[in-house]
């Protein structure tokens, strides 16, 4: 399976806290947004899609934290979400957080790892 992985931009390119990186995967045919974001020194990636309705959440490309930098935001209605896990913390998706996506760090590069409903 590793060996599908994909490279989605330099490890460098996510610093903590920071602007995230979007990339494209594709689900059942159709091509849909996702991102990563580094929180903690750890990379995490989600559909990018708020929970409460089906927009992408950054409202000027990249900006998934809130002021905090604590926090991913959705910038449409504020919805938060926990940058680790994708958990909802508070806002209108009424618990229903984001999902995430495998990501992986190595080699200086940050890694997506398909499956077989997602690629
Ligand atoms: S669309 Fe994200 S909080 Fe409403």
């Amino acid at each position: 399976m590793a060996a599908h992985a994909r490279v989605i931009c330099r490890a460098a390119d996510l610093v903590d806290g920071g602007p995230g990186v979007r990339f494209t995967v594709r689900r059942q045919g159709v091509d849909e947004q996702a991102f990563a974001v580094r929180f903690r020194g750890r990379v995490a990636a989600y559909f990018n899609r708020c929970a409460h309705v089906s927009i992408e959440l950054d409202w000027q490309p990249g900006e998934f934290f809130d002021d905090s930098k604590v926090y991913l935001i959705c910038a449409t209605h504020g919805a938060l979400y926990s940058p680790a896990d994708g958990r909802c913390l508070g806002g209108r998706c009424n618990g229903r957080g984001l999902t995430p996506l495998p990501v992986e760090e190595r080699d200086g590069s940050i890694y997506f790892t398909p499956s077989e409903q997602i690629s």
